[in-house]
């Protein structure tokens, strides 16, 4: 194998590297043996030059294979797990484990944390009073034998390379690589140790990618990457342009997602991704059950209350929503109706209000939040309130006032002139 010196400069000069010298140096990292300005190095000709579809699944296998892989075995059936990339107001998971799980389908749902304007599972879970979302391994087992689900961090067992190497591309320049992202979270996934994963990859203004051919093209990268680990994809794009549901935080999220599994009236657009996201994933694994009559059934809710339970958390503190005084409104100035609704902007505008992270270790504020009372496609009148503002107080409230009104467009079009990408859901990619 050629000098770690000798591999950064095939990279850098364009060639594609065989799949030993990526391991020498994703172990040899891992191991402590290449230092952080060789990784860094090579990652950015990573980031200039590419890499191929065998490059890109050669470094994820490197990056399960520096951790433990989870074994599921003692779980009888295909066990399942899902990922998105994330997005502003996306609570599908807290609903589609549920269902899953209520199906008879076992999910080990391996969730992360809030990362700039998109929020996290974990965030999300921890504003419910006791939820503990560290599970060991064995833990992970059991509950899931014993109960169908659980949804908890990645131990820290799991691809370790990817955290040495999350943390370099942070400070480096080199976090928005389509083969650097893929192997990133597929080989997160793949250690989670499930059958089949169900991916939901975003595209638009409040995701990751905010293109849908670059979004695109990573989906197809990541499908590629689970195919050649032996895992059975299922991958779903979807539009992130304006928030997905009427909530955007952390327990407000939690609130919307338990409403949803209590029947109660749901966003359009949410409810379609959750049964449409539920329904594909039930079917991929050969089970029968509608996911629209687990819901209407209260299965789904009870099965949420039962994983709740077992990780510790109270579902009676979920109701505290309801007596948390908002801290302002923000009104139309105008009749008509609404047409767009900026996912970045009410993204930022979270965080703002203290629901996410500056920092990787900043603690967030689990009742910040915003409500959108008017959606896209809502008539309005002028004084009809668009959002309302949960969180903190203060001047950082009129700025992120001021934030949100720039997010909305009021328009005196009819609702035939709504962007219709703003209504669509998903669209399967296998
Ligand atoms: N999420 C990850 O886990 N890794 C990335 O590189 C980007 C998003």
């Amino acid at each position: 194998v050629p000098t770690t010196v000798e591999i950064i400069e095939a990279k850098r000069d364009g060639r594609e590297l065989p799949e030993d010298e990526i391991r020498s140096i994703v172990l040899g990292f891992t191991a402590g043996k290449v230092p952080d300005y060789q990784m860094s190095a090579f990652l950015m000709a990573v980031y200039l030059k590419g890499m191929t579809t065998a490059e890109t699944v050669s470094m994820t296998r490197a990056m399960v294979d520096s951790g433990e892989t989870l074994d599921l075995s003692a779980i009888p059936g295909i066990k399942l797990d899902k990922h998105s990339t994330g997005g502003v107001g996306d609570k599908v998971s807290l609903a589609f484990v549920a269902i899953l799980a209520a199906a008879g389908v076992p999910v080990a749902k391996m969730s992360g944390r809030g990362l700039g304007i998109t929020g996290g599972t974990l965030d999300k879970l921890e504003s419910i009073s006791g939820f503990q979302v560290e599970l060991s391994s064995q833990q992970i087992v059991d509950q899931v034998s014993s109960i169908g689900a659980c949804i908890c961090a990645q131990t820290k067992y799991i691809a370790p390379a990817d955290k040495g190497i999350y943390a370099l591309r942070d400070v480096t320049g080199t976090v928005e690589s389509s083969s650097l992202v893929a192997s990133s979270v597929m080989s997160k996934k793949i250690a989670g140790g499930a059958d089949t994963i169900l991916l939901d990859v975003k595209y638009g203004r409040g995701a990751f990618m905010k293109s849908y051919e670059a979004a695109r093209t990573m989906a197809l990268l990541m499908r590629d990457i689970g195919i050649a680990h032996g895992k059975q994809m299922v991958v779903e794009m979807s539009s992130m342009d304006i928030p997905l549901g009427r909530a955007v935080g952390n327990l407000i999220e939690v609130k919307e997602a338990a409403d949803f599994l209590r029947n109660a009236e749901t966003d359009a657009r949410l409810k379609s991704l959750i049964y449409e996201l539920a329904q594909k994933a039930i079917l991929a694994v050969g089970n029968s059950s509608s996911a629209v009559d687990l819901v209407e059934s209260g299965k789904a809710w009870s099965k949420f209350v039962e994983i709740v339970e077992a990780q510790g958390g109270d579902v009676r503190s979920i109701e505290r929503w309801n007596d948390i005084t908002p801290a302002a409104v923000v009104r139309c100035t105008q009749s008509g109706f609404v047409t767009d609704v900026d996912a970045e902007i009410i993204g930022r505008s979270s965080n703002l209000l203290g629901a996410g992270r500056a920092k990787k270790d900043d603690s967030v504020d689990h009742l910040a939040g915003i409500r959108i009372d008017s959606p896209v496609g809502q008539e309005v009148e002028t004084g009809s309130i668009l959002a309302t503002l949960y969180g903190c107080t203060g001047s950082t409230v009129a700025q992120a006032m001021a934030m949100i009104e720039s997010a909305f467009r009021v328009d005196n079009a009819s609702r035939a002139e709504i962007r219709p990408q703003f209504e669509q859901v998903g669209d399967a990619l296998s």
